[in-house]
């Protein structure tokens, strides 16, 4: 990967600083937490079949982990793999005590059910917060972990002293990753959210009146200055890679004149899921350890 261009431009969301500031605040409480227990919280990664983006997600997640001091294994499983040999490891690891975190990196295979997986992992060591109790919890409004890349769009707000109380959010895309935890943790801080996805009439109509826009599709381009409201936050979460390079949802050289701030494609987003995994594996350790 060729290194990103330095964010100059005050209105670009600088995913990679706020990552890197997350990440020397976890690496300090990381030593703190050897010291007191005498033992490193660990992460282990999950990995089926070979999508290439996913590989390269994986990998970033295990160099993070590293530079952060925390152990991380890695498993990995050929394309056909059955659903049981996946809950049977996770079974393992739940029941192994020097094992924290456990990430099983999506989108799993057609033939496995992510749900029934997801289930599996102990609530405890659901770093991802995808199990139904910690989504559940999120929808309460007792969040606990929370999937890692709606909150550090709200890691990123609180960077840029913005309130969502009474804003208007349009949240586009419905993924249980990302759109649906995004609606759900802008709605537990008062906003107004609205969801739309592929099959909202009209979509222009609605981000339009976005003051905070995200979009999660994985459509190229989708979003363009037309779209977009005046003084609008954009936050563009989709991925497409082309050609080994990665696009956004949004049609950012379009739209950017228009927003009050952007989070890039790549450098944006990205960057803040991966260390939020981080803070939340050391969270998991310790709770672990209580
Ligand atoms: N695939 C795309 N985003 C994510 C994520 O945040 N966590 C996992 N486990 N898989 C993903």
């Amino acid at each position: 990967m060729e290194p990103l261009p330095e964010v100059t431009d005050p209105r670009v969301i600088d995913g990679r600083k706020i990552a890197l500031d997350i990440e020397a605040g976890v690496k300090e409480e990381v030593e703190i937490f050897v010291k007191e227990h005498g033992v490193k919280p660990a992460l282990a990664t999950i990995l089926v079949g070979e999508h290439p983006p996913s590989k390269l997600y994986v990998k970033l997640k295990h160099w993070a982990a590293k530079r952060v001091g925390i152990i991380s294994e890695d498993h990995k499983f050929p394309q056909e793999t059955k659903q049981e040999e996946i809950i049977w490891l996770i079974e393992t690891l739940n029941r192994r005590p020097e094992i924290h975190g456990i990430l099983v990196q999506l989108p799993l295979p057609k033939h496995i059910d992510e749900r029934e997986v997801m289930m599996k992992i102990s609530p405890v060591k659901d770093v991802d917060g995808f199990n139904p109790l910690n989504m559940g919890k999120m929808f309460i409004g007792s969040e606990g972990f929370v999937p890692c890349t709606p909150k550090g769009i709200i890691r990123a707000l609180c960077e840029f002293n913005i309130d969502p109380k009474g804003m208007e959010v349009v949240v586009v895309g419905h993924s249980n990753v990302v759109g649906k935890p995004a609606a759900i943790m802008l709605l537990n801080r008062n906003a107004t959210v609205k969801i739309c996805h592929v099959f909202s009439k009209d979509l222009k109509s609605q981000t339009q009146k976005a003051d905070i826009l995200i979009v999660a599709t994985g459509v190229r381009g989708l979003v363009k200055a037309d779209m977009v409201k005046e003084g609008a936050i954009v936050f563009d979460v989709g991925i497409t890679w082309q050609d080994e390079k990665v696009y956004g949802d949004v049609d950012f050289e379009d739209v950017l004149p228009k927003v009050k701030l952007i989070s890039p494609v790549p450098g944006g987003v990205g960057p803040m899921t991966i260390a939020i995994l981080m803070e939340h594996t050391l969270q998991a350790a310790k709770i672990q350890s209580e």
